[in-house]
């Protein structure tokens, strides 16, 4: 493997075996989706998820059954913070690379119960760390890339944005637990020489999130006729990116990224929560063929979330500069995308929020 300038390798690292953590979630099926679908990526796939409330195996179904990629894809469920499973995978598999997507990811939830945040996002990357380490010792060299947030680097005034190097200053429990998890990597890169990536992207959007969520929830409460929260004035901007282009951002910095660099990831699409909401409306309204008035009218502002960031921006410049990475959704496309894919699959929406796909996990997987 050589290094093309400081950033990026001129002979790409190709693995031929990756562990991806959370592939069951929204982002890591994803990407798992998208590396089984491209022709150029030959990569043996193992999924190791928890299947937590937001871990669904529907999320790859019909992408990993047929023989070719069935032969390719195998899925574990596990625990990231049982390093002695994450190392007995990585020396089975003969994993080469490991792709690190498994976390809470809800802020909200942070600020209700921190306590799991902490055990995953900070313990489960620990563990992971540990397991890429022992291989090393062994001989073995195991590239980890990291997927973080730009949450990490605090909340922006109505100018600026966030660099590669802007000073972290996380202040949720998310952030809190996912810079601290980045500033292991790091360490762990510089102190015991592993070859790592991390990557820090603005707020996804698109098939197969968890309706929790501001996008996906707010489309699933315009169907069922109940109110949109918005929390405070609605002024808050995040910057809005389609899951497909984050995946393929992560499989760019995975396979190119010189060892030790970070890179920012976003849509260059940064909107007011509210007039994010307006804009989703009169596409729901089109799509179910309801008045965007009626819609209009289920706005309900209630209580902000406690310490809300009032705006993230990403300066994506060094990954389409250095990788040539663009988005290939604008954020019109990207929503009519995401509101098609959930008119024509209310079922999922259905079962997770009824918690029929819960009552399925327990019956097949056992309680946990
Ligand atoms: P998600 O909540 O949809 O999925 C998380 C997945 O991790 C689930 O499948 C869950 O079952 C699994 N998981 C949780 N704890 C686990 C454990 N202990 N062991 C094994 N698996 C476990 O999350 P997402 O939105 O897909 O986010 C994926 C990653 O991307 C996270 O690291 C998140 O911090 C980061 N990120 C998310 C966004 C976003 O907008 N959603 C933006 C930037 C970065
Ligand atoms: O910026 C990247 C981050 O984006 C990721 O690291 C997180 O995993 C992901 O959850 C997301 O965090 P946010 O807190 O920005 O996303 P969320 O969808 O929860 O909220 C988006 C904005 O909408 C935020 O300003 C809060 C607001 N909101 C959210 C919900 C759920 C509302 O006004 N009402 C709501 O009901």
């Amino acid at each position: 493997m050589s290094h093309g300038n400081a950033e990026t390798l001129t002979v790409p690292r190709a693995p031929s075996s990756m562990l991806v953590t959370g592939g069951a979630g929204f982002i890591g099926s994803s990407f798992i989706r998208t590396r089984l679908a491209d022709p150029a990526c030959t990569s043996r796939i193992v999924n190791l998820d928890l299947l937590t409330y937001a871990g669904n195996l529907e999320n790859l179904a019909g992408h990993v059954e047929e023989p070719e990629r069935a032969g390719r894809y195998s899925f574990v469920r596990g625990d990231i913070r049982d390093q002695a499973l994450v190392e007995r995978l990585l020396e089975q598999h003969k994993v080469d690379a490991l792709v690190h997507f498994a976390a809470e990811s809800h802020v909200d939830r942070s600020i209700h119960g921190p306590r799991d945040f902490i055990e995953t996002n900070v313990l489960g990357t620990f563990a992971i760390l540990e397991a890429v380490r022992a291989r090393k010792a062994a001989g073995h060299d195991v590239h980890l890339h990291h997927v973080s947030t730009d949450e990490v680097f605090g909340s922006l005034g109505d100018t600026g944005f966030f660099v590669e190097t802007t000073a972290y200053d996380p202040r949720s429990p998310y952030s809190a637990s996912k810079a601290a998890s980045d500033h292991l990597v790091r360490a762990y890169a510089h102190t015991y020489g592993l070859s790592t990536t991390l990557s820090n992207c603005s707020n996804n959007y698109g098939p197969f999130q968890f309706p929790e969520k501001l996008i996906p929830l707010m489309i699933a409460n315009c169907l069922e006729g109940k109110p949109l929260p918005v929390y405070g004035d609605g002024q808050n901007v995040r910057d809005w990116l389609y899951v497909d282009d984050h995946a393929e951002a992560v499989w760019l910095v995975l396979t190119r990224g010189a060892p030790g660099t970070s890179w920012n990831v976003g849509g260059r699409n940064e909107k007011k929560n509210l007039d994010l909401l307006h804009e989703l409306i009169e596409v729901v309204a089109r799509h179910a063929n309801k008045d965007a008035a009626a819609l209009r009218a289920l706005i309900t502002f209630v209580k902000d979330r406690p310490g809300h960031d009032r705006r993230y921006a990403i300066d994506c410049g060094k990954i389409e500069r250095l990788l040539g990475w663009t988005p290939r959704h604008d954020f019109g496309a990207g929503i009519e995308a995401t509101v098609r894919w959930t008119f024509a699959n209310r079922g999922w929406i259905d079962r997770v929020r009824s918690g029929a796909y819960r009552e399925w996990l327990d019956t097949n997987y056992g309680k946990r």
